[in-house]
């Protein structure tokens, strides 16, 4: 059985477990902050959130920040992002008394584990992790040395608040594993500081975007939560549909036609095949507006409470996030040096 098989086989014994002792469990999840949040964040990584902090699982959201410049040479409108982030946690049901949101560049401790997690690991390592090999080729740049440790930095993100359930997509897998391997290596060298965080996979189908591929903001696909209902019905217009009339579900042959099929299916709980059939000949003008709506109803709630929201409020959020961050940071360094002899 390979790593996947194995972790998935787990997740159904650990969502139980997470069920009857959420006390047990402390999940560090987040994401780079790259651009607007979108309906497959929505789906694929936030509603989990949401559910985990339901259930009493103490929660940390992490801002990579820093993680931002792996692969590109500016961190962009990192701020902007980062606000923007943090009015659609607030807006989907995030709730900052009991979660824990903090930018990667606020909390120094956190990224001073660097250096002793990167002597735990060989450079061969680092190279064979397939996640960064799938990231530099999507890059399409040089390796950079920032890019190579990334799930050195990934470890730090989890471990710097002893983090034992990291929720993420199954191509991150190879990220939790170095994880593990660090949290493992430190205790045996230096005495038990670290738990060895399991991965949750989310079991939420992958949304594809407007044109089939994985819904990212990278390749402009993608619905942010953020749109207005104007902004949304224009990117579902431009969608680029084909010339058969019929409306079916053929995601191999019709990307364009079946990624609004699926964005419709999920936002209305319905499968992608019903709906096709129920368009039928109508075609692909009815089927956009079918998407729009279904998008701009379901969306409508999330949208008005993040627009009750200012920039101010996500700032204070974030300031207090921060300032949480680092003290559980500065006492897990502390722990770490006391167990490598640096006390002085
Ligand atoms: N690598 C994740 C992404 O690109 C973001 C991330 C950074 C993360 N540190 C993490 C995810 C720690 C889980 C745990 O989306």
């Amino acid at each position: 059985m390979d790593s996947f098989t194995a972790t998935t086989a787990r997740m159904p014994a650990l969502r139980m477990s997470i069920e009857e002792h959420p006390e047990r469990y402390r999940v560090l999840t987040g994401e780079r902050p790259t651009g607007r949040l979108h309906l497959g964040h929505y789906f694929g990584t936030i509603r989990e959130r949401v559910r985990l902090q339901a259930a009493g699982v103490e929660t940390f959201v992490i801002l990579a920040d820093y993680q931002v410049i792996t692969d590109r040479e500016s961190a962009g409108n990192v701020r902007e992002n980062v606000y923007g982030a943090v009015l659609d946690y607030l807006a989907a049901g995030l709730d900052p008394r009991s979660t824990t949101i903090f930018t990667h560049s606020a909390v120094p401790a956190l990224n001073q584990l660097l250096l002793p997690f990167l002597s735990l690991v060989t450079e061969t390592e680092l190279h064979r992790n397939p996640t960064v090999k799938a990231e530099l080729a999507a890059s399409r740049r040089a390796l950079s040395g920032l890019l190579l440790t990334y799930p050195v930095h990934q470890a730090a993100d989890i471990l710097f608040c002893k983090g034992n359930l990291v929720p993420v997509g199954k191509d991150n897998l190879p990220h939790i594993e170095v994880a593990r391997t660090i949290a493992r290596r430190f205790n045996e060298r230096y005495g038990t500081v670290f738990p060895e965080p399991a991965a949750l996979i989310t079991d939420a189908p992958e949304l594809p975007g407007l044109d089939g591929r994985k819904m990212s903001k990278s390749y402009g696909n993608a619905i942010a939560l953020g749109m207005t209902d104007d902004e949304t019905a224009a990117v579902i217009a431009g969608a680029r549909t084909d010339s058969t009339r019929t409306v079916t579900y053929d995601p191999e042959n019709r990307p364009g036609v079946s990624g609004l099929l699926a964005t419709a299916a999920i936002v209305l709980g319905r499968t992608p095949e019903d709906i096709a059939a129920e368009i039928g000949d109508a075609g692909s003008g009815a089927l956009k507006k079918l998407t729009t709506d279904a998008v701009n109803d379901h969306l409508r709630e999330h949208r008005a409470r993040r627009a009750a929201l200012t920039t101010a409020d996500a700032a204070a959020v974030v300031r207090e996030g921060n300032a949480r961050a680092r003290s559980i940071a500065d006492a897990t360094l502390d722990e770490v040096r006391a167990a490598m002899g640096m006390i002085y």
